[in-house]
């Protein structure tokens, strides 16, 4: 199929690489020049395991190619792909600017029936609008159609490739078919493909995230009451996770969560609930315990140190919002960083892939080490932010070397409690 993807970031490039390792013709598109530079010379602008490889092959095969000319993707498309950002607005709604510009450069250079499918999260009704923008300004025949992403930065390809579930709002019978052809070769394995009308499936995309981060709040709550009871929180969630009715993922408790989508997402379906005058009370929840959360780390430190990080050196590992990738957006990392120098502790931070984007955040106002152990040269204690593998089975006896006193705060709850005391750390982690 004849494919054009508007908007290459995480979701777009990866779609895009994805329908064209299976044979499909693709072209993406994005605004900004820099980034389709870069793709053209076969690289890849963010860090996402499998990624580059895969764009290399396809490029070569000629079944991908990049652009910021947006006329000439769409005319030789005849599915186009919405994938540009719909980011928090001031008042906690998507902001749809982006999705609806681009429906309308779509709409203006139309040559003949094109499926335009909104693959950005975007809010319940928002297909309905796409589809009277495009009205208004072509008179060739199309169809918008509804197709969530669910994949995970630090998985995505695998994610794309094998889905749980493909999702699919279509009202027209033509447009359910083309899409459903195009997402056969993905669900072999025999996941679902669900078509359903167009409101379902942007809902689907907003409750899933929602029922995510509501158990990661829920999780933490429970912890912050382990700490309170003497409570172990890695017992307590072993023991809810074996109930098959509430499975074991997504119950580890941390420094709150992260990414460009909980928190948007759990903002965005309160937001467009209350338009309709709908109280949605437990995401209210979820968000407030999210932002405490991300408080909790440096209420321990503060608290260990007797209340002043004046003249103290934190080392930092982790920088990402989760392993295995370099976004930083809404990452726990920020308000922690923050809060220590705010503190007045002066901050040494190492991360495997998200350096570079940490130095367009803090600038001069924090150090960056080249190597993990680096981080911890003098530092009178560590704090853990991000749960990336290489942090998992250090050598601690080169890192109480390395340190001014031998303290860990675990945001992850990556280290065994037992095995650190008699390692001669003290050790602090989350509800344990
Ligand atoms: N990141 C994820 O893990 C993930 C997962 C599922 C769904 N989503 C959703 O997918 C959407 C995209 O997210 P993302 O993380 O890929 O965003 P992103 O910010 O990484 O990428 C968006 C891209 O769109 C481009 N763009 C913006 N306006 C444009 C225009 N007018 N023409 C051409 N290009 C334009 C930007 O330059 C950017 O490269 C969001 O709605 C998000 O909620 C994201």
């Amino acid at each position: 199929m004849k494919i054009a993807v508007i908007g290459t970031g995480y979701v777009g490039l990866v779609a895009g690489a994805c329908f064209a390792e299976n044979g499909n013709d693709v072209i993406c598109v994005d605004k900004d020049p820099a980034k389709v530079r870069t793709l053209q010379r076969g690289r890849i602008p963010i860090y996402e395991p499998g990624l580059e490889e895969l764009v290399r092959r396809n490029r070569a095969e000629k079944r991908l190619t990049f652009t910021t000319n947006l006329p000439r993707g769409v005319r030789a498309s005849q599915i186009v792909f919405i994938a540009v950002g719909t980011p928090t607005g001031e008042d906690g709604s998507a902001d749809l600017r982006h999705v609806m510009d681009v429906a309308r450069e779509i709409a203006r250079v139309m040559n003949g029936y094109k499926v335009i499918v909104d693959k950005s999260t975007v809010p319940v009704g928002t297909a309905d609008k796409v589809r009277e923008v495009i009205r208004k300004e072509t008179s060739h025949p199309f169809s918008v159609v509804s197709n969530p992403e669910f994949l995970k930065q630090g998985a995505a390809i695998d994610d794309f490739m094998k889905p749980d579930r493909v999702v699919i709002g279509a009202e027209d019978p033509r447009a359910a078919e083309i899409m459903v052809k195009l997402h056969q070769p993905f669900t072999r394995t025999g996941a679902p493909i669900m078509v359903m009308d167009c409101p379902s499936a942007e809902l689907s995309k907003y409750a899933s995230n929602a029922i995510l981060a509501t158990k990661i709040s829920f999780m933490n709550e429970i912890a912050n009451v382990c700490d309170l009871f003497g409570a172990d929180v890695d017992r307590v969630r072993q023991a809810v996770g074996s109930d098959k009715r509430i499975g074991s993922s997504f119950l580890f408790p941390g420094v709150g969560y992260g990414g460009s989508c909980f928190p948007k997402d759990v903002k965005a379906l309160t937001k467009f609930s209350s338009d309709k005058k709908y109280d949605f009370k437990i995401l209210k929840a979820v968000d407030q315990v999210n932002e405490y959360q991300k408080r909790v780390l440096v209420k321990k430190i503060e608290s260990h140190f007797g209340g002043s990080l004046k003249g103290k050196t934190i080392a930092i590992w982790g920088l990402a919002f989760k392993p295995k990738t370099d976004d930083m957006r809404e990452a726990p990392a920020i308000p922690i960083v923050e809060a220590l120098l705010a503190k007045g502790a002066k901050v040494q931070a190492y991360d495997p892939e998200a350096m570079k984007v940490a130095k367009g955040i803090f600038g001069s106002k924090i150090t960056y080490a080249a190597k993990n152990y680096d981080a911890l040269k003098g530092a009178d204690a560590l704090a853990v932010v991000t749960e990336w593998q290489e942090f998992r089975e250090p050598d601690f006896a080169r890192i109480k070397k390395m340190m001014r006193s031998p303290v860990i705060f675990d945001g992850r709850n990556i280290y065994q409690r037992d095995s650190m005391k008699t390692l001669g750390f003290t050790y602090f982690s989350i509800g344990r």
